[in-house]
């Protein structure tokens, strides 16, 4: 019993520790994750990776929602991506165009 209870303390240490990483938010997970994370290349590039592209770009907030919406290529000769990725709404797009660029 004390195993257990022992056990589970640290599964709660090891969740609240990747909790304080920048983490993928839900809108990433369900519509994105499939072929991105944020810190390393999946299918398309890392994330942390197109904050650094856009970096001091005063647009780069604009340029990411157009480019995540219609998809295509965007030079990172990785592929394709699909057009909102696994269909991602408008708003989960802002959302989420926000969130890269704030990452560093
Ligand atoms: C089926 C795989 C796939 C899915 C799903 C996907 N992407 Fe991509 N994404 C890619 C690929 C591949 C590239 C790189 C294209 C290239 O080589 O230029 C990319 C590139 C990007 C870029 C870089 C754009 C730029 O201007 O450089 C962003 C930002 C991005 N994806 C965001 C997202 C978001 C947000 C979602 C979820 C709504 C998503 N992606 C879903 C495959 C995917």
């Amino acid at each position: 019993m004390k195993a257990i209870i022992a056990g589970l303390a640290v599964v709660g240490v090891m969740f609240a520790g990747s909790a304080m990483a920048a983490d993928m938010p839900a809108d990433g997970k369900a519509k994105c994750a499939a072929c991105h994370a944020i810190d390393k290349k999946v299918v398309g590039p890392a994330w942390n990776d197109v904050a650094a592209k856009y970096k001091g770009q005063a647009d780069a907030e604009k340029t990411l929602v157009a480019n995540i919406t219609k998809g295509g290529s965007f030079g990172w000769k990785f592929g394709t991506m699909p057009a909102r990725g696994l269909g991602a709404s408008d708003e989960q797009i802002a959302g989420l165009a926000k969130f890269i660029v704030n990452l560093k």
